[in-house]
């Protein structure tokens, strides 16, 4: 062990960004892929009964006759994207996971959707089209930087038609205060999530003002130690208001979770509905 080891696993500032690739990378960008098609896994989507629950009720709320034209952001494999497009909706999907894109085309070309993918970073998305429905779905929002939130808030506000709406979730508070801090390790004989080869995952799980907890993962093999930082910020209903009307979104619906259940404090999860003003 040398002075670096002991850096990478240090808590860092809050929001630094893991200089590991994760999405990209070529074998955990393929067991995130697993994670996702796994109906019965809420790991990277949710399991599917949750899911078409969840397009179900959307269909009601924002219904594609009124809003055809919808962009899913951090679209993964398609799995939404492609029961909107089943549910009458002109779908693009929009994602960073070259694996999860490329599979997402290859699914929808199999199945005749006509569904338009995009690889592209949402944080810098500048596309040709507004749209009349956007979908940030799987707490995704929460995952950002304050900074980064407010880009991608004012990034969808600018692809958005007046009128236009906005559906994402969140972590709600009731999941930070349960949250526990602590150190925990894992070692993995024959790889794993993280590693094909043997490897030790040191964990960190901890928390940080501003409502914020990091996932601290430190990859320990042969030749390297890599640590990853997943980072989550958590809402109540008042600061998640605040932060789309500073964006200029009206509030048209609060809600427990993107199935439409009833909002109460002590649900995991908050689902907000948005309209650009006219
Ligand atoms: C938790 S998953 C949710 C996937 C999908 N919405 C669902 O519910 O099945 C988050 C997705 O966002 C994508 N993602 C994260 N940051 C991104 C960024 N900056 N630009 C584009 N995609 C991003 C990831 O690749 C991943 O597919």
């Amino acid at each position: 062990m040398n002075s670096s080891t002991f850096t990478s696993l240090k808590k860092p500032p809050i929001y630094t960004k893991s200089k590991g690739e994760f999405w990209n990378d070529e074998y955990i960008s393929k067991q995130m892929l697993k994670a996702h098609l796994n109906p019965e896994f809420d790991g990277a989507s949710r399991k599917i009964t949750f899911i078409e629950k969840s397009v179900a009720w959307i269909r009601e709320l924002v219904p594609c006759s009124k809003y055809s034209l919808l962009l899913d952001i951090g679209c993964g494999p398609g799995i939404y994207a492609e029961k909107f497009a089943q549910a009458g909706y002109h779908v693009t999907g929009i994602d960073f996971s070259k694996r999860s894109i490329e599979y997402a085309r290859q699914s929808a070309l199999n199945k005749k959707w006509s569904i338009s993918y995009l690889y592209k970073n949402y944080l810098e998305m500048n596309l040709n089209e507004i749209f009349d429905f956007c979908t940030m779905i799987y707490c995704d929002y929460g995952a950002l930087s304050t900074k980064d939130r407010q880009v991608i808030m004012n990034k969808i506000y600018h692809h958005l038609k007046p009128g236009g709406k906005l559906l994402l979730d969140v972590f709600s508070m009731k999941r930070f205060y349960d949250f526990q801090e602590q150190q925990t390790w894992e070692l993995c004989h024959n790889g794993g999530f993280w590693r094909k080869d043997e490897y030790i995952a040191l964990n960190g799980f901890y928390k940080y003002s501003d409502n914020v907890t990091l996932e601290l993962i430190s990859i320990i093999s042969k030749n390297e130690i890599t640590p990853y930082y997943l980072w989550n910020t958590y809402f109540s209903k008042e600061t998640l208001i605040q932060e789309a009307e500073q964006a200029g979104f009206k509030v048209c619906g609060i809600f427990g979770d993107v199935c439409g259940n009833i909002y109460q404090k002590e649900c995991g999860t908050i689902a907000v509905l948005l309209e650009k003003s006219n």
